[in-house]
């Protein structure tokens, strides 16, 4: 690949847009931008060092932690607290805010992520990634940030991004003017811009959802699901399917190709409708990075970036993708809830 603009410039180029910037995001950014590549390389030896696998524990959110999980959790706390710019960061491996410890100084921002997103996969060397989303605090720089800062609806959001470790890696990214995609060139270690100003088709023709729940599915989303693959329904032919179970996977796939990815709640128990996904590190930087796109979010019934979240670890229905695609889906909910 000649070598063009790589994100360090573009994030420069960024910073000049906006005359009040004093360089302490483009720090931030790029303290994940290193993360990626030391995530990168521990991903692409997985299967030659003993990382692959287990680690033993239970995390958080009771499943178990995968070793790269750790080494990817411990990867961007080491190099966002060192970058000075962060006042608390959140994982979704961790139970709690985390501190930051005394030696860095603490900045302005505070950073929600998924280190390590599609775990099940790691072992059959399917493609994962590493989520993130940029809030600045709100409470006063000289006190302890705290669940105010961390509990942020997603609108907010100053930047969001995603790391793909896919057949080649791929940084996109947001400050919320436009979306904006970088592949790393390995031999030379930089993330170059190959995807400038990614708009998702209006309309696509791919359905990513776990079609082993449907059983535990709401009536508007069978109906919906139902539909796609009618060949009599009105569209022109029935919808093609794509799941990998990788959430940053499957909504590249979609971002660049069109089409709708469907997590909805689970009603298991019906009195306790569930989503899995993750509002804080999951669904609203995807959502942010989507509706940048020209995309939507929603879960089924809210625009997920307009969530009041109450904890940091809680989890919704995500349902995300082209515009019109998303917008018939809420048409099937709305029906189904009278
Ligand atoms: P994580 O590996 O960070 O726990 O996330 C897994 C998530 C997400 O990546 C994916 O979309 C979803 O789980 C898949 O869930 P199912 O296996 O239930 O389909
Ligand atoms: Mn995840
Ligand atoms: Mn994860």
């Amino acid at each position: 690949m000649d070598i063009g603009i790589t994100i360090f410039n573009h994030i420069l180029l960024n910073q000049k847009l906006n005359p009040g910037a004093t360089g302490a995001f483009t720090r931030l950014l790029m303290a994940i931008v290193v993360a990626a590549k030391v995530i990168q390389r521990d991903v692409a030896k997985a299967g030659l060092v003993d990382v692959l696998g287990r680690a033993g524990g239970i995390n958080v959110q009771g499943e178990e932690v995968q070793k790269l999980d750790e080494i990817a959790n411990e990867a961007l706390k080491r190099l966002l607290s060192a970058s000075g710019e962060v006042c608390t960061l959140i994982s979704e491996e961790e139970a709690d805010l985390i501190e930051i410890p005394r030696q860095y100084n603490r900045g302005n921002y505070l950073v929600h992520f998924d280190p390590l997103d599609g775990s099940s996969n790691i072992d059959a060397n399917v493609s994962i990634g590493t989520i993130f989303s940029i809030y600045r605090r709100v409470t006063p720089p000289e006190m302890d940030a705290d669940l105010k800062d961390a509990l942020q609806p997603g609108l907010r959001q100053v930047a969001a991004g995603y790391v793909v470790y896919g057949s080649s890696c791929m940084l996109v990214y947001s400050t919320g003017s436009g979306v904006h995609g970088f592949t790393l060139d390995p031999t030379v270690g930089e993330f170059i811009l190959s995807h400038p100003n990614i708009q998702v088709p209006t309309k696509g023709k791919i359905y990513s959802i776990n079609e082993g729940n449907y059983g535990y599915w709401d009536e508007g989303t069978r109906n919906y699901i139902e539909w796609l693959k009618d060949p009599n329904a009105n569209h022109p032919k029935p919808y093609t399917a794509r799941y990998i179970g990788s959430l940053v996977a499957d909504f590249h796939r979609n971002l660049l190709y069109g089409g709708i990815f469907l997590y909805p709640a689970d009603l298991r128990d019906p009195l306790k409708p569930k989503g899995k996904l993750r509002l804080m590190c999951e669904a609203n930087p995807m959502s942010f990075i989507m509706e940048q796109a020209g995309g939507l979010a929603t879960t089924g019934t809210e625009r997920v970036l307009e969530i009041q979240p109450t904890e940091i670890h809680q989890r919704v229905p995500l349902i995300i993708g082209s515009h019109d695609d998303v917008k018939l889906y809420q048409d099937f909910i709305a029906k189904a809830n009278g």
